[in-house]
């Protein structure tokens, strides 16, 4: 798919369909963009507003065929909502919705056209972000391609010429994190029998050297030179090694005493649940726990790309969890690499196991700030469904510059307590800590603690993203399955630091 910058007037642009977006909620607002299109419409708009047909409710498409006055074949409008509500948030998923809705019915090219206040660099950014997002399709085994369809080009409307070199790196960068997200995608959809932890190495290592990245691949051996002990319980379940994949972003130059961000992502290419083992009731989905650490891989793979001034690297511990004649059992003790001892009260609380190996490991290599991505807990789905990506972290200054930045890109993430109290539900009668918490409830807090305890003093975010790395139904701007979620804020969020 094509996306350029196109001078020409919507009503002269040669293309399948001119895309716009109507304000309003239950009652169209008829003004700027909409209007002027009614004018060269010849007034045919108005009387669909009038009538309630063309409402402005979010995301409702309303597809005119021939339409008089516009050389393009269709035009589509699409409801943005009410002005108060509006954001670059819904901007995006307007593009991504009018996308797959035109995509669906075979229309091959399209321009969209923002409106008048949308025409800046950020809302560009928004816009081709949403259009790749939208894209995305999981059809990779599919012999016979359900969406035989496709968008061979979207041209971008209306945007003033003399901001014209700030809009056009504004695309480049929408495209980068576009392209990166639908890497992770690409990765979280692969089964595990195509995915083991040394293909996803395999495949780091290939985006790594497509991207000028640093990698350092640690096989089993060199693992247990290192003592990571919590990664080797839960890995000596499988026959399939573990791998520790690290990626490194240096900037050209380098500051003396800059931050070093660490971005450590869960990958279980599959979580059988180990010993404790998971009812059969949907376990394909365990294909997905290695969701954080390709949004890592992903991170990476566009911090190369937009070339931050700060030090940033992918910490990626990968492993199955079987179970198996070789597997930890509950009630066994491991000693991690940071040297505490842990009671493994459940097996299938692997991932914060590998977190606190591949966290001690991370600040072994200068790492002055961690954020930890992984599709960690049931309990966080309990707490926040699909919608929100829970977040932990301390200092809370820290957390809260994250947030700033899952805002910023459109991402729902939401503050979760860490406080003291949790501690002692991870208090280990024989260990210094058990993986599960003792007592009732609060199960993604105690897993957060789990992590902190290995973070310790480091600035640290947690971001367990178990019900948002997936999605079950598709989204009008969104296929369904992996949705890349994180990406984006923690690529913004390194940009900024
Ligand atoms: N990978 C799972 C968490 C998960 C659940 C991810 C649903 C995606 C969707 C994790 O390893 C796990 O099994 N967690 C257990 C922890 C429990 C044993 C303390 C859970 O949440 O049930
Ligand atoms: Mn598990
Ligand atoms: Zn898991």
């Amino acid at each position: 798919m094509e996306i350029q910058l196109e001078g020409q007037l919507f009503s002269s642009v040669s293309a399948d369909a001119v895309v716009t977006y109507v304000f309003g909620d239950k009652e169209a607002r008829f003004e700027g963009t909409v209007a002027e299109l009614d004018r060269a419409l010849g007034g045919k708009i108005k009387p669909l507003a009038d009538s309630g047909e063309v409402s402005g409710k979010p995301l409702e498409m309303i597809l005119l065929h021939y339409p008089a006055g516009v050389a393009a074949k269709r035009l589509l409008l699409v409801g943005a909502g009410k002005p108060e509500k509006f954001s670059h948030a819904e901007l995006r998923k307007i593009a991504g919705a009018a996308l797959r809705y035109l995509k669906s019915r075979g229309v091959k090219t399209f321009a969209f056209l923002p409106a008048e206040k949308d025409r800046t660099p950020a809302a560009a950014q928004a816009i081709v972000e949403g259009l790749l997002h939208a894209d995305y399709e999981s059809d990779k085994y599919q012999t016979q391609k359900k969406n035989n369809k496709g968008i061979d080009r979207v041209s971008l409307l209306g945007f003033p010429a003399a901001s014209r070199a700030e809009i056009e790196a504004a695309v480049e960068r929408a495209k980068i994190i576009g392209e990166s997200e639908n890497f992770a995608r690409d990765l979280i959809n692969e089964p595990s029998n195509r995915l083991t932890p040394r293909m996803l190495a395999s495949r780091a290592e290939a985006m790594a050297k497509d991207s000028g990245l640093e990698i350092d691949i640690l096989d089993e051996k060199r693992i247990a030179e290192l003592k990571m002990g919590a990664l080797l319980g839960v890995a000596q379940g499988s026959d399939e090694p573990p791998r520790m994949i690290v990626v490194r972003y240096r900037p050209a130059q380098k500051k003396t005493g800059a931050p070093i961000l660490a971005l450590v992502g869960k990958a279980v290419t599959f979580d059988t649940g180990g010993i404790s083992i998971k009812p059969a009731a949907n376990m394909e989905e365990m294909k997905t726990d290695m969701s954080g650490g390709a949004t890592m891989l992903a991170a990476l793979r566009a911090l190369a790309r937009l070339k931050p001034s700060i030090e940033v690297m992918a910490v990626v511990p990968a492993t199955e969890n079987m179970p198996g004649g070789r597997a930890q059992k509950p009630g066994d003790v491991q000693i991690a690499m940071s040297g505490k001892s842990i009671e493994v009260i459940n097996t299938d609380a692997e991932g914060r196991l590998i977190l606190a190996d591949a966290i001690t490991y991370a600040k072994k290599l200068g790492a002055t700030h961690l954020i930890d991505a992984a599709t960690l807990t049931g309990a966080i789905v309990v707490a926040l469904a699909n919608v929100h990506v829970g977040a932990f972290g301390t200092p809370r200054e820290f957390l809260d510059r994250v947030l700033e930045s899952a805002r910023a890109t459109g991402e729902k993430m939401w503050p979760m307590p860490i406080d003291d109290e949790y501690e002692e539900m991870i208090k280990s009668k024989i260990a210094d800590i058990r993986n599960t918490g003792s007592g009732k409830g609060g199960g993604a807090i105690t897993a957060a603690w789990f992590l902190k305890e290995f973070a310790e003093d480091t600035p640290w975010v947690h971001l367990d993203i178990a019900g948002t790395a997936w999605r079950d139904d598709a989204k009008p701007w969104s296929a369904s399955g992996p949705t890349g979620v994180a990406t984006r804020t923690l690529v913004d969020f390194a940009m900024k630091m």
